[in-house]
Parts: structure tokens; C-alpha cells; sequence
């Protein structure tokens, strides 16, 4: 059985598609560090993120596995290291090449076989399970996201400011809505939900309620 939560970056997809994971007692997927650690190891191995072909290359070698709420990435915990805000950035560069996401999808794939999930990204809904059971396609205010992503950062000595912050996802939601090769975008039979009033415990008591629903009548 498949969840799938898609969203824009702040919409608190990942917060929600963790809780709902746990609530359901379903396994977790966080697509979005998949891309991170493909940008990070492009970044670590000093590839020009322009350079597609070797981009590629670094996608299909890449050896990335969860362990509880750890990311590893060839043996290395980067759970910290794959939220930079360079990371982030590059993480949307590499995410437009048909092949890097190619390499992604698979494994995503992979991970769902014989398991209950919930997999969160931005075309989960769309493209890599499109018979999931239930879809969920989160949304929020860019302040109110902006103001999420800042909170987040505080604390990992990073300096930057909300104003910056905004002026990224403006640019990362251009670039990730309007790539050829799966953009962000709802699909049509999935559940909108504006996130920007409510506590991540009103938005799991939707999704919670939502999911049960459609497994009562499957
Ligand atoms: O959700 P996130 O911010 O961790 O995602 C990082 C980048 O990866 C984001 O710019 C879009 C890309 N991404 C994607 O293209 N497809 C996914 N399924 C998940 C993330």
C-alpha cells in the first residue's frame, strides 16, 4: 500500500509524510534526500553540477540507504550535510536530468516493493506511483514557508536571511515546476492541502483521516 505526498519545498510535507508514516505505521521514503545526496557527492567530487554526463554517472554509482532518520551516502552519515543551503540548490540543478532521475525513480521504486510507504517528493503522485492507494499534494504561503526553511536552518551556524530564503524557493519552485521531466505539479486525482493555518497535528488528522477512508474501501 503507497502513500504519496508531493509538494513545494516548505509546504511541511516531509514533517507531515514522517508523522503520518509513523501513525499508519507504514515505512517512510524522503525523496528529496535522494537528490540532496546526488548533488552533495557531485559537490564532494568537484563535478561541475552543468556538466549532465558526469552528473549521471555520479547517479547511477551513488549508494544511499535510511537508517531510522539517518541518510548515509556511500557509507557516510550526511544527514546534516544534505541540508546546506548550497546542497539545496544544486539538489534542484541535478533534479532536471532525465537520467539522474532515471537512477532515482528505480530506487525509489525499489525501496516501495512488498512494503506499506509513504514517499514524498515532488512527483510521487505523478510519476513513480501513479496506482498509489492515496495522494496528497501539500501546499503553503511562500512567507509562511520562508519562515519554516529559516526556523529550520537556525542552529546549523548557517547566515542567512528569510528574505534570502524566500528569494531561493521562488527561484527553486520556477526551476522545479517548469523542468521538462516530471515538474512539480498535482496530480489530478490528488488531495490539496493548504498547510499555512494549520498545525502539523490538524494536518495529520486530514491525512490520517483521508488514508483510512480509502483503505476501509478498497
Ligand atoms: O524536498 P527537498 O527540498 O529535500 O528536495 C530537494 C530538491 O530535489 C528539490 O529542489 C526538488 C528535487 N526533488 C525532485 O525533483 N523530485 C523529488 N521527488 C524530490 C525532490
Amino acid at each position: 500500500m503507497i502513500v504519496t505526498i508531493d509538494g513545494p519545498a516548505g509546504s511541511g510535507k516531509s514533517t507531515a509524510a514522517r508523522g503520518l508514516s509513523q501513525r499508519l505505521g507504514f515505512e517512510f521514503l524522503d525523496t528529496g534526500a535522494m537528490y540532496r545526496c546526488v548533488a552533495l557527492a557531485v559537490l564532494n567530487q568537484g563535478i561541475d553540477p552543468a556538466d549532465s554526463k558526469s552528473v549521471g554517472d555520479v547517479s547511477q554509482q551513488i549508494r544511499i540507504t535510511f537508517a531510522d532518520a539517518h541518510v548515509i551516502l556511500n557509507g557516510e552519515d550526511v544527514t546534516q550535510a544534505i541540508r546546506t543551503a548550497e546542497v539545496s540548490e544544486t539538489a534542484s540543478k541535478v533534479a532536471q536530468y532525465p537520467v539522474v532521475r532515471e537512477a532515482l525513480v528505480d530506487l525509489q521504486r525499489q525501496a516501495a516493493e512488498g512494503v506499506n510507504i509513504v514517499s514524498e517528493g515532488r512527483d510521487q503522485g505523478t510519476v513513480v506511483f501513479p496506482d498509489a492507494l492515496c495522494k496528497f499534494f501539500l501546499i503553503a504561503d511562500p512567507e509562511e514557508r520562508a519562515r519554516r526553511r529559516f526556523d529550520e536552518m537556525q542552529g546549523q551556524d548557517q547566515e542567512i536571511t528569510r528574505e534570502e530564503i524566500l528569494q531561493q524557493i521562488h527561484q527553486r519552485d520556477q526551476r522545479d515546476e517548469s523542468r521538462t521531466v516530471a515538474p512539480l505539479k498535482p496530480a489530478d486525482d490528488a488531495v490539496e492541502i493548504n498547510t499555512s493555518q494549520l498545525s502539523i497535528e490538524e494536518v495529520l488528522d486530514q491525512l490520517e483521516q483521508t488514508v483510512r477512508k480509502r483503505q476501509a474501501a478498497s
